[in-house]
C-alpha cells in the first residue's frame, strides 16, 4: 500500500512522511553469542525501513526520521523488543550502562542502515531530520539525576552517528544543543524553542487520537484541526506534522496497552483503509495551499503581532514586496469584524482566515470549501456479487468451518511447577497473549471455607483479561479495562470431594507503553488467590502452581494453514458459542479493488490469521460505555482527547459512516495484499466463545459525495495564484469529483440554493430556497467527474436578497 498512500499525502500537500522505528520488528530475537555475538535484524518485507524511505524519495518526498528506539505509538511495550526486559542488570531509559549499550547499537544499526543506502539528505536522500528519545522530558523527573545524565548521553550518541542532518527530542525542553526540542499536542502556537537559533517544529499534530478495546471512538473536527495548523504558521512555526495523517491498522499483537485496539484510524486524513477521509483530508489540503501562497514571505522574514481587539490577533510577515497575514479570532464562542490595513474582515469564532497578499483572504479556517464524502461499508452476497442495500448477511465461509478445541489448562510438556504466583510478562517474555495458572485442591466436605459444595473465589490480578475454570468446566471471567487493567474476580464455585482442578486463564491485550517505568507495570495473576466460606479461608497465593506459557494451537502452529494439523475436525456442524476455540474456513477474496474488512459480529474475542498473517485481535463483545458521546461536536474552543467521541455503547471497531445503521458494527481491516486470488485461509483463535458462521466481508465503498459552500467564503483555494501573479478574484464556488478513476457524476440527489441545513446524506431545504438550484447543478455535473459551481445568485437565482446563502449538494457517482 505504500505507494498509494506516499502518493495521497503528497496529494494531500504534504512536503515530508514522518516515521517512527519499531525495534522490536526489526530485532525480534537477541544476537546470540557464539564465536561473536550475532545480532538478528529483520528489514525484510514489510519491515524493510530503507524501501519504505526510497518509496518516500520516489514520490518526491522528505523523510523524517524518529528511531526512537523508544516509541511509545500505542505500540506493544513501547516499541521495545520484550528481550530487553531480560538483560541482567538492565533498567530503561535511564543512566544503565546495559540500556544504553543496547540502544546505541540499534541506533547505530538503523543510522547504518540509512547511510548505506545513501539515504540522508547530506548524501542526496530524502531524509533531512531524525529524531532520538520520544517525550523524555514528560517523565524524566521520575529518574532524577539519572534521568538527566541519559538525556544529555542519548543526545551526544545520536549527534556522533554523524548523519549529516538535524537531530530533534520532542517535548524535551533541556535539549542540548545541537539538538532541537520539538512540541507534540493538539496546538503548538505557543511553543518556542530552548535557543533562539533552532526553527520551531512541532513533531506531533494530534490529528484526533487512538482508540481503546472498550472505549468510545474519538474524532477531531477538522476545523480545530486547521486552525491549530494555521495559527502554528502564524506564530511563526517552520515544520507540522500530524499524527497521524494515515494510522492504519496494527496488525498481530503489535498494539500497546492495555487494551488498545487494532484500529489505528486515529482519525486521519487519510483512513484506516487508505481512503481519504473528506471533508478532513480535502480542507487540511486546501489549508497547506494557502500556507505555500504565503511562501515568499513566511521565508523572508519573521512575524510582526498586532491585536485587533478581543482574542484577535494579526501576524504580518512582510519582507520587501512580500507581505502575508494571518488574522485569527481565538474566541472559543463570538465571530467577530475586525479591521486590518484599513479593511473589513469577518472572522468566525476559533478562526484564522489567511492573506497571501496581505489583503485578499483565501482561506478560512473554519470555512470548508472541500467535498465530503460518505463512506459506506458493504456487505457481499457472494465473493463476487455486492448486495447493495439488501438485508442479508452472508457467510464469509465458501467451504464451511473446521475447528479444534484449544484444551483447558495445562497440556504442553515444557509446564513449569513452582510455589507462589508469578507475574506474567516475565513468565511469558510475551512470546503469547496467554499463561495458564494451574492448581488444585482436596476437599473433604468440612473444610472451613466451603459453604455445602460452595465456597467464594477471589482471584486478583493485574489485568487484562482473566477466565476461570474449575474441574475443565468454565466459572466465570472478568476484565479491566484501558483506564484501569486490575481485576478483582469474586465468584461463588462449586467443589465436588477429592480433588478439584482450578485452572485460571490470563491474557493481555498490549502491553504497556506509556509513562515513567512503564516496562515494569506488569500484568497477570499477582494474587491473592483466595478460597473463603462462612467459617473460614484458604489462601492459595502460595500453593504450588504450574505454569503454561501460550496455548497448544499456537505451539502447533494452527494459525499457519501451510501446515497441516490432525487437530482439526472437518464436520458439518461445528460447536458454537464456546471458549476457548480455533476456527478454520477458506474464502474467495471480494472482486475489485475496494478495501476489505472482516464484520466480527458474533465473535467474542480473539486474534485472526489470513494466509497465516495475523490481522490482529478482535473483540466486538468490549462495548464502549454509553455516555460521554456528542452528536455533533462543537469545533470552538480547545480540543482534548475526551471532546469528541462517538460510537458510545458501540463496539470500539464500530469505525464507519453509513446511512444503515445496521452496517455499523465491528470492521476489521484485512489488507488486499495480504490476500491471493483463488482460494484463502481464515484462521480464528476464539477465546470467549462465537458463531464464526455469523462473520461476513465487508468492502467499503463510496456512497455519496456532498459538499456545502456559502457565499460568504473565499473562492477555491486553486483559482487562487501566487501573491506575485496578482491574486484573482473569483468569488466562492462548489466543487464535486468523483473519487475513483473513470467515476462519473450520475445524478444529483439534493442541491439548494439559500438557507439548506443538514449534514451528507440528510441535508434538507430551508425556508429561503432557489427553484433554479437543482437545473444549474445537474446541467453543470451530471455526465462528468468533476464539476464546479458558482456559488452565487446570479447562477442559482435569487431566494431571498437579504440573507447570506449556500449551496448544498449531494451527487451520486457511477
Ligand atoms: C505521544 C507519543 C506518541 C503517541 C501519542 C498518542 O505522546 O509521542 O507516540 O503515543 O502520544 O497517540
Amino acid at each position: 500500500m505504500w505507494p498509494g498512500l506516499i502518493q495521497k499525502a503528497k496529494d494531500g500537500g504534504l512536503d515530508v512522511i514522518e516515521t517512527y522505528v519499531f525495534w522490536d520488528i526489526h530485532e525480534p530475537v537477541r544476537g546470540q553469542a557464539q564465536v561473536v555475538v550475532t545480532w538478528q535484524y529483520d528489514f525484510e518485507g514489510r519491515k524493510d525501513l530503507a524501501a519504505f524511505v526510497k518509496a518516500v524519495a520516489d514520490a518526491g518526498l522528505y523523510v523524517h526520521l524518529r528511531i526512537g528506539p523508544y516509541v511509545c505509538a500505542e505500540w506493544n511495550y513501547g516499541g521495545f523488543p520484550l528481550w530487553l526486559h531480560f538483560i541482567p542488570g538492565i533498567k530503561f531509559r535511564t543512566d544503565n550502562e546495559a540500556f544504553k549499550a543496547e540502544m546505541q547499537r540499534f541506533t547505530t544499526k538503523v543510522v547504518d542502515t540509512m547511510k548505506g543506502a545513501g539515504l540522508y539528505a547530506s548524501q542526496g536522500g530524502p531524509i533531512i531530520l531524525s529524531q532520538i528519545e520520544n517525550e523524555y522530558g514528560n517523565i524524566d523527573s521520575h529518574y532524577g539525576a539519572a534521568g538527566k545524565a541519559y538525556m544529555t548521553w542519548a543526545a551526544g550518541m545520536a549527534v556522533s552517528l554523524d548523519t549529516g542532518v538535524p537531530w530533534v527530542m520532542c517535548q524535551q525542553d533541556d535539549a542540548p544543543d545541537p539538538i532541537i526540542n520539538t512540541c507534540n499536542g493538539f496546538y503548538c502556537d505557543q511553543f518556542t524553542p530552548n535557543s533562539a537559533t533552532k526553527p520551531r517544529l512541532w513533531t506531533e499534530n494530534w490529528s484526533g487520537w487512538f482508540l481503546s478495546f472498550g472505549g468510545a471512538v474519538p474524532y477531531r473536527p477538522v476545523e480545530d484541526l486547521a486552525f491549530a495548523v494555521a495559527r502554528f504558521y502564524q506564530r511563526g512555526g517552520t515544520f507540522q506534522n500530524y499524527y497521524m495523517y494515515h494510522g492504519g491498522t496494527n496488525f498481530g499483537r503489535s498494539t500497546g496497552g492495555p487494551f488498545i485496539a487494532t484500529s489505528y484510524d486515529y482519525d486521519a486524513p487519510i483512513d484506516e483503509y487508505g481512503l481519504v477521509k473528506q471533508p478532513k483530508w480535502g480542507h487540511l489540503r486546501d489549508v497547506h495551499k494557502a500556507i505555500k501562497l504565503c511562501e515568499p514571505a513566511l521565508i523572508a522574514t519573521d512575524p510582526s503581532y498586532s491585536s485587533l481587539g478581543q482574542n484577535t490577533e494579526a501576524a504580518v510577515y512582510k519582507s520587501g514586496s512580500a507581505c502575508a497575514a494571518f488574522l485569527a479570532n481565538i474566541d472559543g464562542k463570538s465571530d467577530k469584524t475586525v479591521t486590518f490595513n484599513g479593511k473589513t474582515y469577518n472572522l468566525p469564532a476559533w478562526s484564522v482566515s489567511i492573506l497571501p497578499d496581505c489583503k485578499n483572504v483565501v482561506l478560512n479556517t473554519a470555512q470548508i470549501n472541500s467535498q465530503v464524502i460518505n463512506s459506506e461499508m458493504r456487505y457481499l452476497q457472494s465473493s463476487t456479487e455486492t448486495s447493495d442495500d439488501s438485508f442479508v448477511t452472508p457467510q464469509l465461509a465458501v467451504s464451511g468451518w473446521s475447528y479444534a478445541i484449544e484444551p483447558v489448562g495445562i497440556t504442553k510438556d515444557n509446564s513449569l511447577t513452582k510455589p507462589g504466583l508469578m507475574e506474567q510478562i516475565n513468565t511469558t517474555a510475551d512470546a503469547s497473549d496467554f499463561l495458564w495458572y494451574s492448581t488444585s485442591v482436596t476437599v473433604k466436605g468440612d473444610e472451613p471455607y466451603l459453604n455445602g459444595s460452595q465456597t467464594n473465589l477471589l482471584v486478583n490480578s493485574l489485568g487484562h483479561v482473566l477466565q476461570v475454570y474449575i474441574n475443565g468446566k468454565f466459572a466465570g471471567s472478568d476484565q479491566g479495562s484501558a483506564s484501569s487493567s486490575l481485576i478483582s474476580f469474586q465468584e461463588p464455585v462449586t467443589f465436588v470431594p477429592g480433588k478439584n482442578k482450578i485452572d485460571l486463564l490470563s491474557a493481555t491485550v498490549g502491553l504497556s507503553n506509556y509513562g515513567a517505568f512503564f516496562d515494569l507495570v506488569g500484568a497477570g495473576i499477582t494474587g491473592p488467590v483466595k478460597l473463603s466460606g462462612p467459617s473460614g479461608a484458604l489462601d492459595l497465593s502460595s500453593a504450588d502452581w504450574t505454569y503454561q506459557v501460550g496455548l497448544r494451537g499456537e505451539d502447533l502452529h494452527l494459525y499457519d494453514p501451510s501446515e497441516a494439523s490432525p487437530e482439526w475436525v472437518s464436520a458439518n456442524a461445528y460447536p458454537i458459542n464456546q471458549p476457548l476455540i480455533w476456527y478454520k474456513t477458506k474464502f474467495t477474496a471480494p472482486a475489485g479493488d475496494d478495501p476489505v474488512a472482516i464484520d466480527f459480529t458474533g465473535m467474542g474475542k480473539g486474534e485472526a490469521w489470513v494466509n497465516g498473517q495475523s490481522i490482529g485481535r478482535y473483540w466486538p463483545t468490549n462495548l464502549a460505555p454509553q455516555s460521554g458521546c456528542v452528536n455533533s461536536c462543537n469545533y470552538r474552543g480547545a480540543y482534548s482527547s475526551s471532546k469528541c467521541l462517538k460510537k458510545c455503547g458501540q463496539p470500539s471497531q464500530t469505525l464507519c459512516e453509513g446511512s444503515n445503521s445496521y452496517l455499523l458494527l465491528n470492521r476489521y481491516h484485512m489488507p488486499r495484499s495480504f490476500l491471493q486470488a483463488g482460494s484463502n485461509d481464515l484462521v480464528l483463535f476464539e477465546q470467549f466463545g462465537g458463531d464464526p458462521g455469523k462473520i461476513s466481508f465487508v468492502i467499503k465503498q463510496t456512497g455519496s459525495v456532498c459538499a456545502h459552500v456559502s457565499e460568504a467564503h473565499p473562492a477555491q483555494i486553486d483559482s487562487w495564484f501566487s501573491p506575485q501573479q496578482k491574486m484573482q478574484r473569483s468569488g466562492p464556488a462548489l466543487r464535486l469529483e468523483c473519487p475513483k478513476a473513470g467515476q462519473v457524476i450520475s445524478s444529483i440527489k439534493f442541491a439548494s440554493f439559500g438557507t439548506p441545513s443538514g449534514a451528507c446524506g440528510s441535508y434538507s431545504h430551508g425556508e429561503c430556497s432557489s427553484s433554479q438550484a437543482l437545473s444549474v447543478v445537474q446541467e453543470a455535473c451530471i455526465g462528468v467527474s468533476s464539476c464546479s459551481v458558482p456559488v452565487s445568485s446570479k447562477n442559482l437565482g435569487e431566494p431571498c436578497s437579504e440573507v447570506i446563502k449556500s449551496l448544498a449538494v449531494e451527487a451520486a457517482c457511477s
